[in-house]
């Protein structure tokens, strides 16, 4: 590992803790580094189940769990001389101190206060006394961790790269700044208290010191979909339901269908995993205030009061695109988003979508500078090309940039005792 750990947080610390417990030290729980649980500990999570998500499984948490209130998304990039050994050891240790946060504990077991007093903290320290949260933690591969934009396999991993995990094609109308855009790695830190995304995307950072830098990070707030039946439907920053037609959680087939990568697809390491699209997605939001309400209703296809269809019924009814006015008008315009991006249109795809509004500040104009983190997760990245590209004629476009653009495989979750992504390198 190049550089050492400037930060007093070294690998060596991290899985030292767990020394013994297997290879990567990765158990959690019963042993000696969950049980010394810092005298002054996180409040752990015992506000109830429902908060808490476990980081091991079968897929990964932060795709079908209940879709929570805050997200820290953050892309990083690895560093140069970092070797496979320094990759596969970032995340271990990103899964070790993942499993832990994800429970409400510190990083490691020492913690935030409980170590040396002459050394710096294992953890930063400001979630000491906050619960889970309910936080998950995401992790992805970006192309350019297969292969390298120089065209160098650093990792040794070019044969292993999906076919299609390419950088997403350009599309009509993008302004895509580098700086919001693509990376080695990403994780995706959801949370329903922003503090507890916030610490957790900052200790994860810290443990990359050395091996990967933090490329850019995006904060978002107020959901804009739906997981799971109980959660109600969300509004996005333009004042309208987002998520009524999103795949849940219990909808299994639809998940094999459209977001899980089957045993069937390639690569086999992938299997129970996904595809994560980001799209920063910049929103004219003093323009789109200015328009009727009418019109901003054609150019969703669905009311902006409860989210039904304009063709008529509640919002969870069908829309009936056939449906006309007495002129013979449709009821649901045909560039309206709901239709254009409607499965009836689009050879019956689907995807999941996970996305969040952002604020950040203002612009030199003095209006806001927000928008949708747009994030969606698909069984294959064609899904998403082929949808946006649809999406060409949509209505919305005119108050709508698309700015930030990235896309990671992800692996299926960590077996407990392991770590995510080892079946890349097994
Ligand atoms: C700022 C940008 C966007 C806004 C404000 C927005 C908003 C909405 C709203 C209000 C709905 C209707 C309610 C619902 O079913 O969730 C919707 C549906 C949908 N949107 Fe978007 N969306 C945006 C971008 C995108 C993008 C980039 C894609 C994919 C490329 C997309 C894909 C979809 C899909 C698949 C549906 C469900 C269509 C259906 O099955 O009825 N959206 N969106």
């Amino acid at each position: 590992m190049p550089g050492g750990s400037g930060t007093g947080l070294s690998r060596r610390g991290l899985l030292g803790l767990a020394a013994g417990v297997g290879a990567a030290g990765l158990a959690l729980g019963a042993g000696a580094g969950a049980a010394a649980g810092v005298a002054v500990g996180r409040a752990r999570a015992s506000e109830g189940a429902a908060s808490v998500h476990e980081f091991f499984g079968a897929h990964q948490a932060g795709i079908t769990t209940p879709v929570q209130d805050h997200l820290h998304f953050a892309s990083f990039d690895m560093m140069a001389r970092t070797s496979r050994d320094d990759l596969v050891e970032l995340l271990q240790d990103w899964s070790y101190a993942a499993s832990r946060m994800t429970q409400g504990l510190d990083v490691s077991a020492t913690g935030a206060v409980g170590g040396d007093p002459e050394a710096p903290p294992d953890d930063t320290g400001e979630a000491l006394g906050l619960p889970a949260s309910a936080l998950t933690i995401t992790f992805g591969f970006g192309p350019t961790l297969f292969v390298a934009s120089d065209g160098t396999d650093r990792y040794g991993l070019a044969a292993q790269r999906p076919t299609t995990l390419e950088r997403l094609p350009s599309f009509l109308g993008d302004d895509l700044l580098p700086g919001m855009s693509d990376g080695d790695l990403c994780i995706q830190a959801c949370a329903d208290d922003p503090q507890v995304a916030v610490h957790a995307i900052r200790n994860l950072s810290r443990i990359a010191f050395g091996r990967a830098r933090l490329r850019w990070s995006q904060l978002g707030f107020g959901r804009t979909s739906k997981t799971t039946t109980g959660q109600a439907t969300p509004r996005n920053l333009f004042g309208f339901k987002d998520g009524t037609a999103n795949i849940l959680a219990d909808d299994t087939a639809a998940l094999d269908a459209h977001v899980w990568v089957a045993d069937s697809d390639e690569p086999a390491w992938l299997a129970g995993g996904s595809y994560l699209v980001a799209r920063k997605i910049a929103m004219r939001i003093e323009t789109w205030d200015r328009v009727r309400l009418s019109e901003q209703e054609r150019i969703v296809g669905r009311d902006k009061a409860h989210g039904a269809p304009l063709s008529g019924g509640v919002e969870q009814t069908t829309p009936d695109f056939e449906a006309t006015d007495a002129a013979g008008s449709p009821d649901i315009d045909v560039r309206s988003h709901v239709r254009l991006a409607h499965p009836e249109f689009n050879d019956g795809n689907r995807i999941l979508r996970r996305g969040y509004n952002y604020v950040d500040g203002n612009t030199d104009l003095g209006q806001l500078d927000a928008g949708l983190f747009f994030l969606s997760y698909q069984r294959t990245p064609d899904q998403f090309v082929a949808l946006q590209r649809t999406l060409s004629t949509d209505l919305m476009n005119e108050y709508t940039q698309h700015i930030g653009s990235g896309i990671w495989a992800i692996p299926p979750g960590a077996r407990a005792g392991s770590y995510v992504g080892a079946p890349l390198f097994a």
